[in-house]
């Protein structure tokens, strides 16, 4: 089989679900909601392009399960049934080729910055290092985190009813189900802390609130971090036995990346030249999960050219190939490949030539984001575009909110 070949072919994932093909758009947050949550024209817009991307998958950026905690000031939220035909909408136009769309549900925990949050909550009360944009949590009651779990679940609801094809749980990159699996962010002594067990008590909790609510044949999947990459964090050894755990309970696909908002190696920071030959960031810790489960694994991270996509593929390390940044540069990049257009997508490296900024490691996603908001608003991406730019703009938005 050629590369092309591999990657054209169709997966029936456990629920009984098909995606046509192994290219997933990874998430992107949108941060382009209106008035209650809601997704706007400008979203429908990005995700029509998206339809005609080429990838069998579609994972949207995170959409929140509850108002009072934010990502990101325009996040869509689910608060009930408030936002369906919005929802709908985004489904029907994302998905009017062929391909699935899958909502992302996410909670911020601690992670979301004080101007535009008042109570922010987290597993316990460890603040981040970034003291300027986020306050200390306050430790969830047992009632909040039961609360949680049944947001999670009603919006998969939603999801679901909205005529997407499936949920993934943000359970990476630092968020709320995240800090519950960490021992450095999660310091409680009751059942949702301590063990590794009690830690990941959470995220399962989710899943099942989730399954039970959408039924055996809808995809449920999650996005979780191979490690944090923090002493004290999450660990390698902790994410297999958190595999183990959502592999036993029949999990239908696991996304593997890594990093918080603390140590953002997911965007690729701190790559080593060993990795930057092998593409993907996280290449050495899948072929430790492949071997540990059979549930479907995507990777994401640093992919880039075909021939090392499709080897993963060919060699059993992997089954979907998720890929963000290009997808902001070139909305076809998928079908590019596919028609052997391109063999491989260039990403490139977002600086303003002062060290000290360029570290602080926010203005690569920033970029990216613009590129979505040009494209949500009818133009092409702009490759040129200066660093300077989201630099500009998280200033402004910090001194005026
Ligand atoms: C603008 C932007 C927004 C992102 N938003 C999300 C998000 O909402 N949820 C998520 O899991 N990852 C998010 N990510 C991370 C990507 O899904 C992905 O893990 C990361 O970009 C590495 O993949 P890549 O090298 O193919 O870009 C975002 C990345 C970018 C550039």
């Amino acid at each position: 089989m050629t590369d092309i070949q591999i990657i054209q072919q169709p997966f029936t994932l456990p629920c009984g679900a098909t995606i046509s093909n192994r290219f997933c758009k990874s998430a992107m947050s949108e941060n382009m909601a209106v008035a209650g949550g809601k997704p706007s024209k400008e979203i429908h817009n990005l995700y029509d392009r998206w339809s005609h991307s080429g990838a069998g998958l579609i994972i949207t950026g995170n959409v929140m399960i509850d108002k009072r905690a934010l990502g990101e000031k325009d996040n869509v939220y689910v608060e009930g049934e408030l936002a369906l035909d919005e929802l709908k909408e985004w489904a029907s136009v994302a998905q009017q080729n062929g391909a699935a769309l899958w909502m992302q549900i996410n909670h911020p925990g601690r992670q979301a910055p004080k101007t535009f949050n008042k109570d922010i909550v987290g597993p316990s009360a460890v603040g981040l290092k970034q003291k300027a944009m986020f306050k200390t949590p306050r430790p969830m009651t047992e009632e909040e985190i039961l609360d949680a779990i049944e947001r999670f679940g009603n919006t998969a609801l939603i999801a679901k009813k909205a005529g997407f094809h499936g949920v993934q749980i943000h359970g990476a990159h630092g968020y709320l189900v995240s800090q519950f699996l960490s021992s450095r962010t999660n310091q409680r002594e009751d059942q949702w802390g301590g063990s590794l067990e009690n830690r990941a008590r959470f995220a399962i909790e989710v899943y099942r609130n989730m399954r039970k609510k959408v039924g055996a044949d809808f995809p449920v999947g999650i996005k979780i971090n191979s490690a944090d990459f923090q002493r004290g964090a999450f660990s390698e050894e902790e994410s297999l036995q958190v595999i183990d755990m959502l592999s036993a309970e029949g999990i239908d696909m696991i996304e593997v990346s890594g990093g918080t908002y603390e140590k953002a190696v997911m965007m690729g920071i701190t790559e080593k030249e060993s990795t930057r030959k092998r593409e993907a960031y996280f290449a050495d810790f899948i072929i430790k999960a492949r071997k540990r489960t059979k549930t479907p694994l995507m990777l994401t991270g640093g992919f880039r050219s075909i021939s090392v996509m499709a080897t993963a593929i060919k060699n059993d390390e992997l089954d979907f190939i998720g890929l963000a940044r290009p997808f902001a540069l070139n909305p076809q990049v998928a079908k590019d490949f596919l028609d052997g257009k391109i063999t491989k997508c260039e990403v490139p490296q977002i600086t303003v030539g002062i060290a000290a900024i360029d570290k602080m490691g926010f203005l690569d996603t920033l970029w990216h984001a613009l590129q979505l908001e040009r494209m949500a608003n009818g133009k092409e991406p702009d490759l040129k575009m200066s660093g300077w730019k989201p630099f500009r703009k998280v200033i402004k938005e910090m001194i005026f909110g």
